[in-house]
């Protein structure tokens, strides 16, 4: 039988909630779908750190990279300082792991509550693709006379070609895999230099897809786009902090931060990957059973994926769009169902999923998945 090895990191907050749903429709999918998981949980996150001192030891790492991927609840406490646990765990991850592509699907399902007036699933159908190694995140910061106010703080930005080339390089090959369309998301009026090495990068990766268009649209302009008209894009390509901007208002148009999914993707097979929703880990509704876990679901599908197990992952997609397109509300009480009752309710779908490629959930067109998996195929080839 088919075996995988998978890191557990439930984390914070909301984190362990999602995941326990999450791991509760693995098991249906393992059951349906002739698969078993060697599930190793590795405790990093608030507890840890307040209890031992310790982010991301070296052992964990070491365990984490022994897996074939890696599922990631959510990272960050209001008992912690911010960023303390955010860079220490979830960045150095994503960089020690050489995650150098965030991919963040925005697609509306059929029948689910957005709360953009007039939106389709039709209309609502795109993937950013998030660089995800530098950007402002590595740039490095200063500050001296801290707490007075002579203070200065300094964070810069690191924009290499080579990361940058990676990104955009994946960008166009997943669009002509999809609609052959790749957008530019960046400041280029403003962030000059960074602004125009990416628009280089974007100039000659493009001379190697003649049938993919490619077009720009500055940030601040995305958040007007997106809402209004997300079917003008297919696949956004982007810098790591506007990405990371983007996707929560990405989020919003699929019905809300507990829907959006993500991975972060090592594409040179050095590493796991490594699936997490876009939320964080919500303290303010932590261990009250409302959290959505579908991002968490959704996530385990590109994860599945992302492991060759496509039949399963197209029925844990089909049945979390299913069970979503059935709430009054898809956040909070309204849910009308509880974070286990929800992951229950997909884990029966896919119990009785059939063979056919996600379209008990209604869903029309190629998946994501079987695109990615054609990306990656190219990339090895
Ligand atoms: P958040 O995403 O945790 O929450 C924002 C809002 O969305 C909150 O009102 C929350 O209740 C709601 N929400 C989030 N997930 C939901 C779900 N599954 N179902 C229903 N509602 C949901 O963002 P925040 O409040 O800005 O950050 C909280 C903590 O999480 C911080 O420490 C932050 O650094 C961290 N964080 C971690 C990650 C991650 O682990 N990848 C991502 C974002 C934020
Ligand atoms: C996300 C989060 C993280 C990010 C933080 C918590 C480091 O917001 O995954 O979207 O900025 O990437
Ligand atoms: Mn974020």
């Amino acid at each position: 039988m088919r075996s995988h090895r998978l890191g557990v990191i439930p984390g914070d907050g909301i984190g362990p909630e999602v995941t326990e749903a999450a791991l509760s429709i693995l098991d249906a999918a393992q059951g349906r779908f002739g698969f078993t998981t060697e599930r190793t949980e590795v405790p990093l996150g608030a507890d840890t750190y307040l209890s031992t001192g310790e982010l991301l030891t070296a052992d964990a790492v070491t365990q984490l990279r022994g897996q074939d991927a890696i599922l990631f609840g959510a990272i960050g406490s209001p008992k912690v300082t911010p960023g303390v646990l955010e860079r220490g765990i979830i960045l150095a991850l994503r960089a020690e792991l050489r995650q150098a592509i965030n991919l963040r699907p925005v697609r509306l399902y059929p029948g689910v509550p957005t709360p953009i007036a007039g939106l389709t699933p039709q209309r609502c159908d795109l993937v950013v693709v998030r660089e995800n190694s530098e950007g402002s995140y590595v740039g490095g910061g200063s500050t001296v006379h801290r707490g007075t106010p002579a203070a200065v703080a300094t964070q810069g930005s690191v924009n290499t070609w080579y990361a940058v080339h990676r990104a955009v390089d994946f960008a166009f090959r997943l669009a002509a895999q999809r609609r052959g369309r790749v957008t530019l998301c960046h400041k280029t009026n403003v962030l000059v230099d960074a602004g125009a090495l990416w628009l280089a990068v974007v100039d000659e990766v493009a001379a190697r897809f003649p049938d993919v268009e490619h077009d720009y649209v500055h940030v601040d302009a995305m958040c007007m786009h997106l809402p209004v008209a997300p079917e003008r894009f297919d696949v956004v390509v982007t810098d790591n902090l506007f990405g990371d901007i983007i996707t929560d208002l990405g989020a919003v148009l699929q019905g809300g931060l507990g829907v959006a999914a993500s991975g972060n993707l090592n594409i040179e097979g050095s590493a796991p990957s490594m699936f997490e929703p876009v939320h964080g880990s919500a303290p303010d509704i932590q261990g009250q059973g409302l959290a959505n876990p579908a991002g968490a679901a959704l996530s385990l599908a590109l994860c599945l994926a992302s492991l060759g197990e496509g039949q399963a992952a197209a029925a844990v997609e089909s049945a979390t769009a299913e069970v979503l397109s059935g709430l009054p509300a898809l956040s909070g009480a309204g849910m009308g169902a509880s974070t286990a009752e929800l992951g229950e309710r997909i884990a029966a779908l896919v119990t009785e999923a059939g063979d056919g490629d996600g379209a008990a959930g209604g869903l029309a067109g190629p998946s994501l998945m079987t695109q990615l998996a054609a990306v990656q195929a190219g990339l090895s080839g």
